[in-house]
């Protein structure tokens, strides 16, 4: 087991790829706070995991709140003890309907940015003071392989997944002196549950699948392994980066 003893927090852990990040590091041995604003399918996740011998709780958050994001942080370490590892998952994605940019309005575009970009920066504040005392944490930024694509008609998503970037790399600078690592991942588009129906046509499904080296589709499940690498001893002297993980569609 590669995080016995750590302490994780998965912020939109109780859904789609969330939920599979919070199983992840659970089998791996971390205790995890599975922190949703759907406390009910954060709650879900949690119980699996303790049905798997493994040990997590459900906390919910609203990562726009500054109370909330500290009270998440609090609540883990009056549980836990400690907190090694924030993995900053929670966004809006398959929540938002792609339209040409024009059409996108001012309190969209505020909405997005409030949870994909800010969301990261409180809930990095509220866990950095107990991840500076210990002299050592790990901060993991979800960030989204359209950022590479450029991908269009998603003006508000993609702008903030760009930044979620550039608040891995400045963040990642400032506490290194704090023994903090901050990386990035930029996912392909995943099936994760929530995107599945409705959202993706077979036609783009197949599109996606035609422009990876490895021509399938990919599942939350292909993201897991870097999230416990970036969580784990092994990845201590990295920071800063920003991990492709699309089966070979993207390559800069
Ligand atoms: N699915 C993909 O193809 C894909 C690709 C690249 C990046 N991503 C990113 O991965 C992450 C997860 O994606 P997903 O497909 O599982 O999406 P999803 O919509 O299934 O999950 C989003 C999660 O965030 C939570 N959430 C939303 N607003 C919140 C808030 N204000 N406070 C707390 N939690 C909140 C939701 O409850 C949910 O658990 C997102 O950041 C997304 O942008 C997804």
């Amino acid at each position: 087991m590669r995080l016995k003893d750590k302490v994780a927090i998965v912020t939109g852990g109780g859904v789609g790829i969330g939920r599979a990040y919070s199983l992840g590091l659970a089998k791996e041995g971390a205790r995890v706070a599975v922190a949703d604003i759907q406390e009910d399918e954060a709650r879900k996740v949690a119980a699996e995991i303790k049905r798997l011998d493994g040990e997590a709780f459900a906390v919910p958050v609203d990562v726009t709140s500054p109370e909330k994001t500290q009270a998440m942080a609090d609540e883990t370490v009056k549980r836990y003890g400690r907190i090694d590892v924030l993995v900053n998952n929670a966004g809006l994605y398959t929540v938002l309907k792609k339209k040409p940019f024009t059409e996108i309005d001012p309190e969209e575009w505020d909405r997005v940015m409030a949870v994909n970009v800010k969301g990261l920066f409180l809930c990095t504040k509220a866990v950095h003071p107990v991840m500076k005392k210990q002299k050592k944490g790990k901060i993991i930024n979800i960030s989204s392989g359209t950022v590479l694509g450029g991908t269009p008609y998603f003006l508000h998503y993609v702008s903030s997944k760009a930044g979620v970037i550039g608040f891995t790399r400045a963040l990642a600078r400032e506490v290194g002196a704090d023994n903090i690592c901050v990386n990035a991942i930029t996912p392909g588009l995943t099936i994760s549950g929530s995107n599945q129906e409705g959202v993706l046509t077979p036609e783009q499904r197949e599109d996606r699948r035609k422009r990876r080296s490895f021509q399938r589709d990919q599942y939350p499940q292909d993201l897991v392994g870097t999230v416990i690498f970036l969580s784990s001893d092994d990845s201590d002297f990295i920071t800063g980066q920003v991990i492709n993980v699309d089966g070979g569609a993207n390559m800069h």
